[in-house]
């Protein structure tokens, strides 16, 4: 394999999340030391489909499928620990064992099965419904626990049992809901620490450590920009940072040692939940999106909605990110367009202004090598690329590790490709 990974790389998705970094990370990771998981939860779904399975997690980095790689969750994530041994068994029943290669942060906030009930009552927005939003609103408000806090037990149940006081009080008196059962509650993260208590560790040392010894380390991120906080379509957005510059936040490792920061991209638009989407397609042209590049929530099992590519968005979101290059995928699910529209401008009203570009209606899928692309294909990747400032290095052409192509690292004087 030749894959352009560098020392320490941050992949992030470009879009509403969905975009392949399932696929991307896991093929990336067979040249990367460490893969570490910074913001999110287990409302992510990356899926990984290799010739004899099709595997989907969730909280555990997309490293873990190569034997070699460590598996980092980083204090970023919001951690469950229902979600993670339940992962963790799906992992072993598939003959992955993580035990000597899986490292928490003692710092990640820990989300009960009451923050689950929470967002259930509270839901506005179309949220994957896992008690993401509310994990995050009790880390911010200080009154959070900590997955360390489980290595004092005492401390703990103390702790445990003033948070779900509150979480009950809301419940039962504000969302008018059953409320949990305090002492259940504890007894099963009690119950289920037992495995994830020896996998603790001080995250970030871990980190600059392994960096020190020249290890490479691919920080994954989970959903997609348009989906942060601060940056992205608020209020509808998830309820962390998923922009890159959170990487270093949510590991601490050092933001100076950062050398490359790759945007995953659907060579389409998706979107789950509510919230703007402008370049959405209520028509047939959706609906072949959806059908071909099978848009169904890999989490929820939600449909998709579906639409083309914005590329006026794109580009303000390589600036944001300090993109340094971007790997495209699903570009097959494109073939059969005679025409294929890109948004590259807004009117004042908002409206999306596009230009359409040649399709080829040709079949791409499989396809491993840039000139096997048809010319009308190459023209879509490249007129991105002019579009957006930034090279296009990857393009996926189907599930498995083996359907992409390799470009060279500068496709603007791609020789190899030109042959
Ligand atoms: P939450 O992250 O569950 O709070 O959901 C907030 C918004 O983010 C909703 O629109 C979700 O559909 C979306 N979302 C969260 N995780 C993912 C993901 O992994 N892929 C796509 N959308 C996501």
């Amino acid at each position: 394999m030749n894959s352009p990974l560098l020392q320490n790389t941050i992949v992030i998705g470009m879009q509403w999340g969905d975009e392949g970094k399932g696929k991307i990370i896991d093929w990336l990771a067979q040249d990367a030391q460490a893969v570490i998981r910074f913001q999110g939860g287990h409302n992510a779904g990356h899926t990984i489909t290799t010739l004899r399975k099709k595997l989907i997690l969730h909280l555990i980095p997309s490293g873990a499928l190569n034997p070699e790689c460590q598996c980092v969750i980083g204090n970023g994530v919001v951690l469950s620990l229902q979600a993670l041994n339940t992962e963790m068994a799906m992992l072993k029943e598939n003959n992955i064992d993580l035990a000597e290669r899986l490292h928490i942060s003692l710092n990640c906030p820990l989300l009960l099965p009451s923050h689950e009930v929470l967002d259930k009552a509270s839901d506005s927005i179309g949220t994957t419904l896992r008690g993401i939003g509310p994990a995050y609103e009790d880390k911010v408000a200080r009154r959070g626990l900590r997955v360390g806090d489980l290595l004092d037990e005492k401390f703990f149940c103390q702790k445990a049992s003033d948070l779900l006081d509150y979480h009950n009080f809301l419940i039962n008196h504000y969302y008018h809901q059953k409320p949990v059962t305090p002492n259940r509650v504890i007894d099963t993260c009690l119950n289920l620490s037992e495995k994830i208590l020896p996998l603790l560790c001080d995250v970030a040392m871990r980190l600059h450590e392994w960096h020190t010894n020249k290890k490479r380390l691919l920080f994954e991120g989970a959903q997609g920009v348009l989906l942060d906080i601060d940056h992205g379509s608020y209020p509808f957005v998830t309820s962390s940072n998923t922009v890159a510059g959170n990487a270093a936040i949510g590991t601490g490792f050092s933001p100076l040692q950062f050398n490359q920061v790759i945007g995953v991209c659907k060579a389409y638009t998706t979107r789950v939940g509510e919230g703007p989407f402008p370049t959405e397609e209520h028509n047939t042209e959706g609906e072949i999106l959806r059908q071909k590049g099978e848009e169904v929530g890999a989490t929820t099992g939600r449909q998709r909605r579906c639409g083309w590519l914005d590329l006026f968005t794109l580009r303000r979101m390589v600036l944001i990110n300090s993109i340094t290059e971007i790997m495209l995928t699903k570009l097959d699910v494109l073939d059969s367009f005679a025409e294929i529209p890109v948004c590259i401008d807004y009117s004042a009203d908002k409206t999306p202004h596009y230009i359409n570009l040649p399709g080829w209606q040709i079949m791409t899928h499989a396809v491993n090598r840039y000139n096997d692309l048809p010319t009308q294909a190459r023209g879509y990747i490249e007129y991105i690329e002019d579009f957006i400032g930034v090279p296009i290095t990857v393009v996926s052409t189907g599930k498995i590790r083996e359907h992409i192509i390799v470009r060279h690292s500068d496709p603007y004087l791609a020789a190899e490709d030109q042959r």
